[in-house]
């Protein structure tokens, strides 16, 4: 386990499993209660089997965040044409996923050319290949530690593997003077399998049912906090 002792811990409350009818209240509810980041989950039912939301809704939300960031997860294809949009509508981090894009590299440089981080996702079954020439280019790699497309799914075990892997690769990278990337994980993140997930090496955590499915959103971000925290204690 090579994550710096201290290392800062990110909590995303994703919003696909909060109300989506009282969203402005839900996005001020989970940020009161000690969220970081807010992740926000777009479906295009072409990429992934669900349809969600698009950058109007981001601008909505934008008026209820003040200084978080609003984590864009991008399930879309193409992608190219919608990032401009997700700048406007107030995108902090822009993360898409490299097999929906036809110029990988093209788009990690339109994310930050309109002020945003950029992050690249990869499903349970996408080789790490994408990174081997792009590592400069990104702020954030997101592992999807389920298949794309709905909440509420169990985490897939070998994600921890995947996650030690991008883990040494981003600590070589950093270590050869290269800028600091963040290490995200989405699906099945619970307060119960937080702690062995920090400690193969993520910092970055989206969870939507363990947060929005429970009545008392501090406890559970607490709990989460301190288990992860607790994988840097030894
Ligand atoms: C799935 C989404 C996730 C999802 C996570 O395609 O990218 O962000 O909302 O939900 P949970 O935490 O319930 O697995
Ligand atoms: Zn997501």
């Amino acid at each position: 386990m090579t994550t710096p002792r201290n290392a800062p811990i990110t909590i995303a409350p994703s919003l696909l499993s909060a109300d989506f009818a009282r969203l402005g209240e839900e996005v001020r509810a989970v940020l009161a209660a000690g969220a970081d980041w807010i992740h926000f989950d777009v479906m295009d039912n072409h990429y992934v089997p669900n349809l969600t939301v698009g950058p109007l809704v981001c601008e909505a939300i934008k008026l209820h965040v003040g200084a978080h960031l609003i984590d864009v997860h991008l399930m879309v294809e193409p992608v190219d044409a919608i990032v401009p949009m997700f700048a406007r509508a107030g995108a902090g981090v822009i993360s898409f996923h490299p097999e929906a894009s036809r110029h990988v590299d093209r788009t990690l440089a339109l994310i930050r050319d309109h002020g945003c981080l950029a992050g690249l996702v990869f499903n349970p079954a996408t080789p790490l290949h994408w990174l081997d020439h792009v590592m400069d280019k990104l702020d954030l790699i997101l592992l999807m530690s389920v298949n794309p497309g709905f909440g509420g799914q169990s985490f897939i075990p070998s994600t921890l593997a995947k996650l030690r892997e991008v883990r040494t690769r981003i600590d070589r990278h950093v270590a050869a003077g290269g800028q600091p990337i963040k290490l995200e994980v989405d699906g099945g993140v619970k307060p119960d399998n937080i702690r062995s997930i920090a400690a193969a090496g993520a910092d970055t955590f989206v969870a939507g049912s363990a947060i929005f499915g429970k009545p008392d959103y501090a406890a559970v971000i607490k709990e989460m906090r301190t288990q992860a925290a607790a994988n840097f204690l030894g």
